[in-house]
């Protein structure tokens, strides 16, 4: 099943894949949301801007989100506090708050057709009240300290007994029908997106983005795909998670209106309405990459059963997160490269900071002054607040190293494999990720990751290979669907 924004697709003209050498002031290599708001102001002041795109447009983690824009983070703007102090949490809303107006604009400005509507977000706890809240109140001072506006709420319009904070004027839309809205814009003012169209290769020396097919030569390139291609050393800090979502329809019972964050444990609650249709989405069941335990969507579904009286669940989809060691995002020129610029780090939070990282990333190749840029430089270097999250992930990298290349289970043939199952093993001393499709047809691959030589794991629920050490991810064929893996997973030549 697909993610719910697909519903009522934008059509777009057709976007080839590149097949011929071409040059331009610019590559933008992702077509989300980072990466059409980077182009926008690009294009406008005259560069010459080409845009690669793996899947389709918004085909990565935009069209994956919850479509909920606000200014403060979803894990708390009180964390933020604690780990940064006042200056930089209240910098984060300010800055946070631009870009949603930023959205806002561009949408009035282009007639985008995106249901983007002001809307209120709610930190709820819905547990025993005796045991409540000095966490909501450290929360409320917190916001309050960054210039929001905070008020109580009471049962916001759900169907169950709840209580905590209400943030005015945040915001929601359809990700996936505003980066198609911007994707059009952009194609009507010249700019070549190329859908399907992964890149396999870039040499920043020499300018050089490649394809499967062709090539292109730039002044600068801009890695707009969630964390940078290719081998960088922020990668090493980075917690990269999966989350899920599921939407409903309700059988009775009013569909609430606003971004609800549930507390206890967390989820995220909205509705959405498609025509005269609307639906309950409800997002959680956070774990590692590539360390799936569990049935996530199952637990979301009973979430919803357990609080709503639900006629049908109709969609289901999973979006993957990298949170940076010190909290906030990586966004700008990086290190060792004055023509390459990435924006990674975003958390549960990015359509607003790729909004923001897209301004950022277009005014430093414009040479404009912008007054987000220090704060979130990806050069920045913050051992204080990373070092902790640096050793965790560092560990959990060798943890694996270690367990997989020495705990692989070895087969002598594939015989045990049935339809629809699959398994890391080892044959012939070839670790190998053997599926066999429901059909019966047995794919094997190399189940050594291309990208740092860790052995990827099963996601039964996605049907994927993803790997547990920087999050790259693999369909059954082992073509990339995401991370910093440029190449497939190579087909093995142990089969029979
Ligand atoms: Fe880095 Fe797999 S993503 S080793």
């Amino acid at each position: 099943m697909e993610a719910i924004w697909r519903l009522g697709s934008l059509g777009l003209p057709v976007c080839a894949p590149l097949e011929e050498q071409a040059e331009a002031d610019v590559v933008v290599i992702g077509a989300g949301i980072t990466g059409l708001t980077t182009a926008l102001p690009l294009v406008e002041a005259g560069q010459r801007v080409v845009v690669l795109e793996a899947k389709g447009v918004g085909g990565g983690v935009t069209g994956g989100s919850t479509g909920n824009l606000y200014s403060t983070l979803a894990s708390g703007q009180a964390a933020l506090r604690r780990k940064w102090g006042d200056e930089v949490a209240a910098d984060v809303v300010c800055a946070r708050s631009e870009a949603i107006d930023d959205i806002e604009a561009l949408i009035k400005r282009f007639s985008i057709e995106c249901q983007f509507r002001r809307q209120s977000a709610y930190r709820l706890l819905t547990g025993d009240r005796q045991h409540s809240d000095h966490s909501l109140n450290d929360e409320r001072d917190a916001l309050l300290r960054a210039g929001l506006d905070v008020a109580s709420a009471e049962g916001p319009g759900l169907p169950f007994d709840s209580w905590g904070i209400r943030i005015p004027d945040q915001a929601q839309f359809n990700p996936l029908h505003y980066v198609q809205g911007l994707a059009s814009v952009l194609i009507g003012m010249g700019v070549a997106i190329h859908e399907h169209c992964p890149v396999r290769r870039v040499d920043a020396k020499e300018g050089l983005v490649q394809t499967d097919t062709a090539s292109v030569t730039a002044r600068h390139i801009v890695y707009a795909t969630h964390t940078p291609k290719g081998i960088s050393l922020l990668q090493a800090g980075m917690l990269v998670s999966r989350e899920y979502a599921v939407a409903a329809r309700l059988r009775r019972g009013e569909y609430p209106e606003g971004i609800f964050w549930l507390l206890d444990p967390f989820h995220s609650l909205r509705s959405y309405r498609h025509g005269d249709t609307p639906y309950l989405m409800v997002v959680g069941e956070k774990h590692k990459t590539g360390e799936h335990e569990g049935e996530h969507y199952q637990l979301l579904r009973e979430y919803l059963s357990s609080r709503f009286e639900i006629e049908t669940f109709s969609h289901q989809w999973s979006a993957q997160q990298y949170s940076s060691p010190d909290g906030l995002p990586y966004i700008g020129r990086m290190h060792g490269h004055d023509n390459l610029y990435m924006a990674t780090g975003f958390a549960a939070d990015g359509l607003v900071w790729g909004a923001l990282a897209g301004r950022i990333i277009a005014d430093q190749i414009l040479d404009h002054d912008n007054p987000w840029q220090a704060r979130f430089a990806s050069r920045r270097v913050t051992p204080g607040k990373s070092a902790l999250q640096y050793a965790k992930e560092n560990a959990t990298v060798t943890k694996h190293l270690a367990r997989d290349y020495l705990g692989t289970e070895r087969i002598d043939s594939f015989d045990g494999i049935a339809p629809g199952q699959a398994r890391v093993a080892t044959k012939s001393g070839e670790k190998l990720a053997i599926h066999r499709t429901e059909a019966g047809e047995l794919k094997v691959l190399s189940a050594v990751c291309p990208h740092l030589k860790c052995i990827v794991h099963w996601n039964p629920e996605e049907s994927t290979w993803d790997c547990p050490c920087h999050g790259s991810r693999f369909d059954t064929d082992g073509e990339v669907i995401e991370g910093p893996a440029y190449r497939p997973l190579s087909r093995s030549e142990g089969l029979g």
